[in-house]
């Protein structure tokens, strides 16, 4: 199984498999957890950034996230005007869900992030990106984890089906199964989005962390199907390109409920 996905890829950006951050750790040691992850020393020219990106966002979000990722921001509580303390993020998790912060130190081995949100831990990078990759950086960083995909693990079911996620994934041997499996986690960890009664949203990150893909995805060029796991599964996607198909979830009970029968079905749960 590839690693986590990540970020969409702008249109006129050519792929480049050569920076370090796009090469998976697989890891010989644990890593911290919770208030065991340092607080780095970020320079002002860091600290600008995050608030650059996060200005940028709470403009665009209103009226396009979805309500569940508002809210989950909402009770967070994160600094507009610093990088957030993982160890903090992950105390205000743990309230909440139950979930709790890990600091890895880029892209890690697939076996070793399922592992670990399988335990309802939340793998997370603390490094952000330059300014030269404010819309689009080819490998998760501090903004991407933290505002993108924190915010949906403070919503319950939404936690339970990340780790089911996890578990399932964990339990996983068949190629063509683990191929369905990835497909399932990008059309809705990364690329979902949901029915809410005030119309349609997006709660993925791959979208929420691109205001270019925000912005397209729920225009009328991309074509909505309601998500159904045997069907999901079977739609390849392109991590370089917008997406032109996406898929929508009724609402995150519907999600871990058909989630789980699907897994249960594979004898993956
Ligand atoms: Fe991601």
């Amino acid at each position: 199984m590839p690693s986590t996905p990540t970020v969409a890829r702008p249109d006129d950006v050519p792929p480049d498999g050569s920076d370090p951050r796009c090469i998976p750790h697989k890891l010989t040691a644990p890593l911290p957890v919770g208030d065991a992850c340092v607080y780095p020393a970020y320079t002002p020219e860091e600290q600008d950034v995050w608030r650059t990106l996060y200005a940028r966002l709470a403009q665009l979000l209103p009226g396009r996230a979805a309500d569940e990722f508002l809210t989950g921001l909402a009770a967070l509580d994160l600094d507009h005007d610093k990088i957030p303390a993982l160890a903090e993020v992950s105390r205000r998790l743990a309230r909440a869900t139950g979930w709790r912060i890990a600091r890895t130190p880029g892209l890690l081995d697939a076996h070793d992030f399922f592992g670990y949100l399988a335990q309802r831990i939340f793998p997370c990078t603390d490094y952000i990106r330059s300014r030269r990759e404010l819309e689009y950086t080819p490998a998760p960083d501090c903004f991407h984890d933290i505002f993108g995909h924190t915010p949906m693990i403070m919503h319950p079911r939404f936690a339970d089906f990340y780790q089911k996620i996890g578990q399932a994934a964990l339990a996983c041997r068949d190629p063509a199964l683990e191929e369905g499996l990835t497909r399932i986690y990008w059309f809705t960890v990364e690329f979902g989005l949901v029915q809410n009664p005030s119309g349609l949203r997006i709660f993925g990150n791959g979208i929420i962390s691109s205001s270019g893909e925000t912005l397209h995805s729920l225009t009328p060029k991309v074509e909505k199907r309601r998500f159904v796991p045997e069907l999901t599964a079977r739609q390849p996607y392109d991590i370089w390109h917008f997406q032109d198909v996406l898929w929508v979830v009724d609402s995150f009970d519907q999600l871990e409920s058909d989630f789980v029968r699907w897994a249960k079905s594979h004898g993956l749960l």
